[in-house]
């Protein structure tokens, strides 16, 4: 492709009749300089680095999309983007600015270890560290090492989170599963780019159940997950559905579906009581129940409006309960209910479980649970009436954001579109998926979509198209 014909795909409000109209240009490349100001905060968090970092995320990418792999018929609704995320990201800015619903990224945690990715941004000791130590005074020595340990990776993650932000839609939300190597360096920049008004949570996800030895000290057995709304006042609610363990306690039914009871005494005492909360309840035999806790819920008045959901039960004591009924449908619809900051419905073992399923074998290290992925995907658009959600993850490893959107859509018939972004980076010699002849990650994230489609729908064209980034 000529150099025209690339401004051509990238500008071509700008030609007219084949022909390049020049002021027409000059206008929409004033329209897509970046609206951030030229230089990164001076306050909060900061490293050396900081201002070349930030300035890589106000470069234009060097790199043109090459779309290798299409499918047969209509527009693919995701696409597995094979190359540096930081390309990626720029490149996406014309297209995706303010659209993508979610974010979900899993980048290197920085432990210092290599797996089949790199995961050390971390720099070498200095050979005459002991010798200068003395003479350096203590707090010179931690800000040289919180260099020496952090500033790699923040001069990675800061231009790719700066871009990822650009991205979001107003009521969009980014997740960040991150360790304990990089969490505190994470939050201060996070806090930011995104505001530290839209932290949403922290959620501490166990991954793992083990107990027993394998530390000194602590077993880690938690991991975090970071999350960020673009804009916290914009951000819709996030619901999921009663587990099947909550559904049981509907155990009762009338005419108006299941139901459980909830005790009508209101539980606590953090306030005084409201007077017109506390009164005696005539029992079905006649004698009065006075409320037993420092209230009840309901008043006088609405306890008459709602006779038919009182519900009278003795206990062993032989005294009489007040019950309300609670019903599984509210407004015609199953009830929902919030997440919380703890989350331990999935671990690392199922983890690599979904991969067994799929390859036979782990072909790469730690993929994150499929169900994790569903979850969260759950919370942000399981409710929503929008048909259509953009769902990115540019540090895709083997892909399991990408499953767990075709699983989820499969399920719920919705059509959700996703964007994975993963280097080709080359799979270990030594590693499984090397053996099983893999040579990049990318191959086996590509291979593993291509493997669920064909689990869900054998006879369907894939849904998938996969874009190569190649220098201009
Ligand atoms: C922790 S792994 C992600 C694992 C993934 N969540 C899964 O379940 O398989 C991080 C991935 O990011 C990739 N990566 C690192 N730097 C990247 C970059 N600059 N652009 C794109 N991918 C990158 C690594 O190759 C690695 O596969």
């Amino acid at each position: 492709m000529n150099r025209m014909d690339q401004l051509q795909r990238l500008f071509p409000e700008a030609f007219v009749d084949g022909r390049l109209d020049l002021e027409q240009l000059a206008k929409l490349c004033e329209q897509e300089q970046p609206t951030t100001t030229g230089s990164p905060r001076q306050s909060g968090l900061w490293w050396e680095g900081k201002e070349q970092a930030y300035q890589e995320s106000q470069t234009p990418s060097l790199c043109q999309w090459e779309v290798q792999e299409t499918t047969s018929g209509a527009e693919p609704l995701h696409t597995l983007i094979v190359g540096d995320n930081l390309d990626a990201l720029k490149l996406m800015q014309p297209d995706y600015r303010e659209r993508v619903s979610m974010i979900y990224i899993d980048p290197p945690y920085n432990t210092g270890q290599t797996f089949s990715y790199r995961d050390n941004y971390r720099k070498q000791k200095s050979q005459n560290r002991a010798k200068s130590n003395s003479q350096v005074p203590p707090h010179q020595r931690a800000g040289e090492e919180f260099q020496r340990r952090h500033g790699g990776w923040l001069s990675m993650m800061y231009p790719r989170l700066i871009l990822a932000h650009q991205l979001l839609a107003p009521t969009g939300v980014m997740f960040v599963s991150l360790d304990d190597n990089e969490h505190h360096s994470l939050r201060f920049l996070m806090d930011e780019i995104f505001g530290e008004d839209n932290l949403v949570a922290n959620v501490i996800w166990r991954k793992k159940v083990v107990r027993g030895r394998g530390a000194t000290h602590i077993l880690p057995q938690t991991e975090n997950i970071l999350v960020y709304a673009k804009d916290l006042s914009q951000l819709p609610a996030f619901s999921e559905p009663l587990t099947e363990k909550m559904r049981k306690e509907y155990r009762y039914e009338d005419d108006q579906g299941p139901y459980k009871l909830i005790p009508l005494a209101k539980s606590g005492t953090a306030h005084s009581p409201r007077p017109n909360l506390v009164y005696p309840i005539e029992a079905p035999d006649g004698t009065m129940i006075p409320c037993p806790t420092h209230q009840w819920r309901w008043s006088q008045e609405t306890l008459a409006a709602k006779r038919d959901q009182i519900v009278f039960r003795k206990g062993r004591d032989k005294k009489w309960r007040v019950f309300t009924k609670q019903y599984m449908t509210l407004n015609g619809k199953d009830r929902r209910r919030t997440p919380t900051s703890y989350y331990d419905s999935y671990t690392t073992t199922h983890g690599t479980q979904d991969m067994k399923a799929l390859f036979g074998e782990v072909v790469l290290d730690f993929p994150k649970p499929v169900g994790l992925l569903e979850d969260l995907l759950v919370w942000v658009t399981g409710e929503s009436t929008e048909q259509e959600h953009i769902i990115l993850d540019f540090f895709a490893g083997s892909g399991t954001t990408g499953e767990a959107v075709l699983r989820l859509n499969q399920a719920d018939g919705r059509n959700r579109r996703c964007i994975l972004v993963q280097i080709p980076a080359p799979t270990p010699t030594k590693s499984a998926a090397h053996r099983a002849g893999y040579t990049t990650v990318a191959d086996v994230c590509q291979e593993r979509l291509r493997r669920v489609e064909e689990d869900l729908a054998p006879d369907e064209p894939s849904a998938f198209r996969c874009v190569h980034l190649t220098p201009m």
